[in-house]
């Protein structure tokens, strides 16, 4: 009677651990799956250092002057690309997109149309505006014939949290590139959806004085793609490992166990 209810504990107890549990089946998996996603990163990190050096590439190119009209359809293989633009500001539709925040300071990116000398009209983004000196109006002080470095851009996605455009009540929160278009007049204007972003490429102190005077100050010419794979990999390798150490360290405490039984 002893005896028989002994053998049974033992094989019950073989049982729950034995290599076959879902704890250790899981424990196993984990080190695979996760290795797994690490190498799924490595490959978009090499496609996403790939993709940026091609835009840096693009970036130094010398500017582009467009054409009178715009190939729309060609835009896409052109971001990136410098280009110059003459022409005068249509500050009569002049659009604040907002909030932005530069260094610190709330306010706005100014959108205006610009009305080529030469060409069709092209959505500009000015740059950044204080709130505080937005109503001082101070670029509208610029209505001679101006030349513009900018790069040419894709309007932005928006997202889930992104509210809607009013236009009519000038507020906008994302630029919209097609419905800007058409609030400066639309095809009959011979505006076109095209959206360029101002360079500015002085030094510190002056780009001060433009945010402290509410003068437009322009970004970077710099690529601003989004990287993180590096710490997803980083991530992704250290679970793995983790992972495999939890299930070795088990694997070896089950053999313990399992040498120290009676047979
Ligand atoms: C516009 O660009 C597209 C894509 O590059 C090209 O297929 C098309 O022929 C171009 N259209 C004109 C009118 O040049």
């Amino acid at each position: 009677m002893e005896s028989t209810s002994s053998t049974g504990q033992s094989q019950y107890k073989s049982k729950k651990d034995s290599l076959l549990s879902p704890t250790m089946i899981l424990l196993g998996i984990m080190p695979i799956f996760t290795f797994a996603l690490g190498t799924w990163q490595v490959e978009r990190l090499k496609w996403k250092v790939k993709l940026i050096d091609e835009l840096q590439e693009k970036l130094q190119r010398d500017p582009l002057s467009l054409p009178r009209r715009i190939n729309l359809s060609a835009l896409a293989d052109f971001t990136y690309r410098k280009v110059i633009i003459r022409g005068k500001w249509d500050h009569a539709h002049a659009m604040l997109l907002g909030p932005r925040v530069y260094d610190g300071t709330n306010g706005y990116h100014l959108i205006e149309p610009l009305v080529r000398t030469d060409g069709t009209t092209v959505i500009v983004d000015r740059g950044f505006i204080s709130q505080d000196l937005v109503d001082r109006k101070a670029y509208l002080q610029d209505s001679s014939e101006v030349e513009v470095l900018g790069m040419l851009r894709t309007g932005h996605v928006r997202n889930r949290f992104t509210p809607d455009n009013h236009p009519e009540q000038g507020k906008w929160y994302w630029a919209d590139i097609e419905t800007m278009a058409q609030y400066a007049g639309g095809e009959q204007a011979s505006v076109q959806s095209v959206f360029i972003e101002e360079i500015f490429e002085g030094h510190a102190g002056d780009a001060a004085w433009r945010v402290s005077h509410g003068i437009p100050l322009g970004r970077p010419p710099s690529i601003d793609v989004r990287n993180s794979h590096a710490s997803y990999i980083v991530t992704w390798y250290s679970l793995s490992v983790f992972t495999t150490t939890m299930f070795v360290r088990l694997l070896l405490k089950q053999r313990r166990a399992r040498a120290r039984l009676p047979r």
